[in-house]
């Protein structure tokens, strides 16, 4: 690996790959609170369960008189398909991005431009931290639009920014994997710049005759940066592994990094998640002693040294602030609605690669939270929160992040599985006190911050790396990505995680028992299992009726519309690895049809699919793609600001590839694939 320069996203790839378990146990301001009302919440608990995103836009958006569909008892009335459109032909090899017949797929903002008003235009090719601050950043993930005053055609659109592809943004920088040979290069201009590209934006948008805009001028644009003040919030706020020379008391934190997926809460607020911080920290030590602090660092792949800030700033230094690694790897909230709001870390949740935040209102009332922490052999998670969500009263949600219970799952061979608690001190059933300070834990806080560690000494199920993890308001499944896992072995498949290697990811189920999303039990089912079906050994399980163009590959991000349909984005699907681009793939998931997947979009050369997002009214499909024109790992000469593989979306000469927010629409009007 050493002789290969690696973009960023394969640098991530290739990390996961390792995996670092070693373990081998069983395998709106107040916009939104207004507008939900007490009889809403109280409709909706009636039923067996109200996912956030049933209670929200469907409270938001039902017209007078009419009523949401019944839930699915798991049968359909006729096995006729729940999508209706056209079905695309995917591309090996195309430098702009295709969607299905009938629609359009038009860009709506791109890296550069601007977000806030003072925003200076896009210069390419030149490192700007002051612009960038003020500009859309870049390899936008997560998109979550909350809607404001019900509408599905004027909303707010949060962005997560996850990572920077310097080699495609700034000329002569190589896609690194090498401090010594490829750090040179990366001057403070360009570090500074990268941090500010990194985060995330808040962006007001309206549609008016069928095209979408950015509001200029909004006074609710805002970017979030590497360098943006937080809190840090919950059980691990101000502990000793929490403090730096900057921050004594270990409750702020400047900046968020690696922002993958996320989520929305039904009041209103955005979870915004960190993922692989771990490789914007250097400092690897020449001979580690074998310290707790080493244990745990090494655990979480800590420092990876994949960028060269801390060439500029001691805290992204290992051997300088030896803390300031703990300080990331959280899930922030923020208030899209208050620009000026500090996000906070809610320590509660735990502290690993978290993927994103799929939620639910639970039938209690109570918020449960689903995260996948996306490593080869880590972990899926739930949050119960302590407190139940407050419908009417929107500040009162505002500290319910911080008090409540995290679980790891454990899959059993036969369709069921458990939650098991990360409490320290807790009893286990067998009586067995893990979480002791005898196994290396003094106190809660410490669990949340060592959540893997805790993990591996519960015995959860080493997964085929967690991506998504998301409900279906409809009938209370909840599916999960896990999109592939080359390391596996033959001999250490389990039920939940069948193929070694797994090269092409696949989809579980999970059913809460009784319909009770805190339960301590589940039941589970795999969905798919990926790859193409007309490989026998691939082992792929789409239902036959799926034709060639159907099938795909490393399942990564879900969008569950408003109709309880599923969609999924990929990350990782190329010409030599499925003969097809990264894309938008429908999937019925009911009764005969289910297991057929059809192709809806596909990405430019070198992309990634994320951000799947729908508004309420299911006219607008919101889709991010993601480094367009990175290398493929196969490349025989690498894609570079000088000469990139495509400068989508532009195509313009000198005019870098920009990831871009894409907003698709029906042809005159509609609801999507309806
Ligand atoms: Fe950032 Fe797990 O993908
Ligand atoms: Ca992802
Ligand atoms: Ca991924």
């Amino acid at each position: 690996m050493s002789n290969h320069r690696l973009p960023p996203a394969v640098a991530f790839e290739a990390a996961e790959n390792e995996g670092s378990n070693t373990t081998s146990g069983p395998t709106m301001g107040d916009l939104v609170a207004e507008r939900l009302s007490r009889r809403d919440l109280v409709k909706g608990l009636a039923a067996v369960a109200v996912a956030a995103e049933l209670i929200w836009p469907d409270a938001l958006n039902a017209a007078p008189g009419t009523s949401a569909p019944a839930p699915s008892t798991g049968e359909t009335a006729a096995d006729a398909s729940r999508f209706s459109f056209t079905e695309l032909a995917v591309s090996p090899d195309s430098p702009t991005h295709h969607v299905a017949e009938g629609y359009d797929a038009d860009v709506l903002i791109r890296w550069g431009d601007a977000v806030l008003a003072d925003a200076p235009p896009f210069a390419p090719g030149k490192p700007d931290a002051a612009a960038q601050r003020l500009q859309y950043g870049y390899n936008n993930d997560f998109l979550g639009y909350v809607p404001i005053d019900r509408r599905s055609d004027h909303g707010l659109l949060v962005v997560n920014h996850e990572f920077t592809n310097g080699e495609l943004m700034f000329p002569g920088l190589a896609p690194r994997s090498d401090k010594n040979a490829d750090f040179q290069a990366v001057t403070r201009e360009v570090a500074d710049a990268e941090m500010m590209a990194h985060g995330g934006s808040v962006l007001e948008i309206r549609r008016a005759d069928g095209k979408w805009n950015v509001v200029a001028g909004s006074k609710f644009a805002r970017r979030i940066t590497a360098e943006t003040p937080m809190d840090i919030s919950g059980p691990a706020a101000g502990h000793a592994r929490m403090k730096t020379s900057a921050d004594p008391s270990g409750t702020r934190v400047l900046g968020m990094i690696n922002n993958c997926a996320g989520g929305i809460t039904p009041w209103g607020t955005w979870l915004t998640c960190e993922e692989n911080f771990n490789g914007y920290f250097w400092g690897k030590a020449a001979a580690e002693p074998i310290t707790p602090e080493a244990r745990a660092l090494r655990r979480y792949g800590t420092p990876a040294e994949w960028y060269a800030w801390g060439r500029y700033h001691d805290r992204f230094d290992t051997l300088k602030e030896p803390n300031e690694p703990n300080r990331f790897g959280w899930v922030v909230e923020i208030d899209p609605f208050d620009p000026r709001s500090t996000p906070v870390k809610r320590t509660a949740m735990g502290r690993f690669k978290h993927e994103g935040a799929g939620n639910i209102v639970n039938g209690d009332g109570r918020f449960v939270v689903y995260q996948g922490d996306d490593e080869r052999f880590d972990y899926v998670y739930r949050f119960v929160t302590d407190g139940k969500v407050d419908a009417e009263n929107r500040d009162a949600n505002k500290t319910l992040l911080d008090h409540g219970e995290l679980c790891v799952a454990r899959f059993h061979p036969d369709g069921s599985g458990e939650w098991l608690p990360l409490v320290h001190g807790r009893p286990n059933k067998d009586g067995q006190v893990w979480l002791s300070e005898q196994n290396g834990f003094q106190n809660q806080g410490e669990v949340l911050i060592h959540a893997r560690l805790a993990a591996d000494l519960l015995g959860a199920t080493r997964m085929d790396r967690p991506e998504d993890i998301e409900v279906n308001p409809r009938n209370g499944k909840v599916y999960l990505a896990l999109t592939n896992n080359s390391k596996r072995k033959p001999d250490g498949t389990d039920a939940a995680n069948p193929r070694g290697p797994n090269t092409f990811g696949h989809i579980i189920e999970l059913t809460p028992t009784g319909g009770d999303h805190a339960a301590p039990t589940f039941t589970w089912d795999i969905l798919l299992k990926c790859g193409s079906p007309d490989i026998a050994d691939v082992g792929a399980s789409f239902n036959p009726a799926t034709s060639a163009n159907g099938w795909f590959a490393m399942p990564d991000n879900f969008a569950v519309d408003a109709d309880g349909r599923l969609w999924v984005a990929t990350d990782g699907n190329d010409a030599h690895r499925t003969g097809r681009h990264d894309g938008i793939w429908a999937i019925e998931t009911e009764g005969a049809n289910r297991g057929v997947a059809r192709c809806f979009f596909q990405v430019p050369v070198g992309a990634e699919m994320c951000g799947p997002c729908f508004t309420p009214d299911l006219e607008t499909f919101f889709v991010a793609v993601q480094h367009p024109g990175e290398t493929p790992d196969d490349a025989a000469t690498p894609s570079t600001f000088e000469a990139p593989l495509t400068r989508w979306p532009d195509f313009q000469d000198g005019m870098p590839p920009r990831p871009a927010i894409v907003a698709i629409t029906r042809k005159g009007g509609g609801r999507i694939a309806s």
